[in-house]
């Protein structure tokens, strides 16, 4: 492989808190080694459109802190076919860009994938999304700080459900995944968390909540994540109000607030790490492959992996929202 003197680096998909942690660490790593550094606006189809600007030092500076990207994020429907990957491949060859860091989820190392394949683009990935749902590696930039937005603002919600005796179904971001949902659930000390990965039994749920959910009780809070099989929180909190109306249910749902804001100090730290470990991977001829962090150690996983296998949720996690619940 010929020697890579200019990195590309994009973020693509949902924007994760963090991803300006990792831009700036894939940045000064690649100056680091000898080579200059571009940065790619407007993901996948920022590159078809040939958006692209060098980025110095400097102009990393300051944005640890940030939240969202500064390269921008999209969903380009172009990239997913195979002319708007050729045009992509011929604007990285016009600008003389020899590798490309992708920051994103597992539809943005997909297409990634494609890219190498076909055109023989060297591409190193960063897993950046708040779903944490990428196999091979185990948390993604943005995770923990969606999680401690989410923890930040139950707990707010508790107090208002105090006051009021009420029962809360609280909705968290997680399209296919329930990692937010878990999480949140058992720091919030939730009465339980409905996920994707596990079949919403409502009767199950209703017996629950009539057994544990003492009306003495000041408030009761379930976790739903947004991909939950019964419909999300409006739906399950409909139909436990037909079984008890006794109980006054109120719905809340999160929203795109978990994905803003100033990332946690775990996620810049992951972010700075993944963004130095994916230039490295490209120096050391790698493509194709994520870099992840894995018993905090970094891993290369290749792409082919990390898009064909699902990470699961730890039973034993889930098992600790019900332990915690006893009564
Ligand atoms: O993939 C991250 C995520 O935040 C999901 O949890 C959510 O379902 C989705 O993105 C929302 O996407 P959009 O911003 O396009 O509505």
């Amino acid at each position: 492989m010929a020697k890579i003197k200019r990195i590309g680096v994009l973020t693509s998909g949902g924007d994760a808190p963090g991803m300006n942690a990792a831009i700036r660490a894939v940045v000064r790593a690649a100056i680091h080694n000898g080579c200059e550094a571009y940065g790619v606006y407007g993901g996948y189809q920022g590159l078809i459109n040939g958006d692209i600007k060098r980025l110095k030092s400097h102009d990393v500076s300051n944005i640890i802190q940030r939240g969202g990207t500064i390269l921008k994020s999209a969903r380009s429907t172009e990239f997913r076919t195979p002319e708007g990957r050729t045009k992509a491949a011929g604007v990285l060859r016009e600008n003389k860009i020899d590798a490309l860091v992708v920051i994103g989820g597992d539809g943005s190392f997909t297409g990634a994938r494609l890219l190498i394949q076909e055109h023989d683009i060297p591409v190193v990935g960063i897993p950046g999304t708040i779903d944490n749902d990428l196999y091979g590696t185990d948390s993604t930039i943005g995770y923990d700080t969606a999680v401690n937005t989410a923890v930040e603002a139950v707990d707010k919600i508790k107090d208002t459900a105090s006051a009021h005796n009420r029962l809360f179904f609280v909705e968290v971001m997680g399209r296919d995944a329930g990692f937010i949902a878990l999480r949140v659930a058992i720091a919030t000390g939730a009465e339980a968390a409905l996920v994707p990965e596990v079949e919403t039994d409502l009767t199950d749920l209703e017996h629950f909540i009539e057994k544990d959910y003492d009306p003495n009780k000041s408030s009761g809070i379930v976790i739903v994540a947004e991909g939950e099989k019964e419909g999300g929180a409006y739906s399950v909190a409909k139909k436990v109000a037909e079984a008890h109306p006794e109980y006054d249910i109120r719905v809340s749902v999160l929203g795109h607030m978990q994905r803003g804001g100033s990332p946690s100090a775990f996620d810049r730290v992951l972010a700075s790490q993944l963004g130095v470990a994916a230039v490295d991977a490209l120096m050391d001829d790698q493509k194709s492959i994520m870099v992840g962090i894995m018993n905090k150690e970094i891993v290369h996983i290749p792409f082919n992996k990390t898009i064909k296998h699902t990470k699961g949720l730890n039973p034993e996690l889930l098992n600790l929202v019900r332990v915690l619940t006893t009564r």
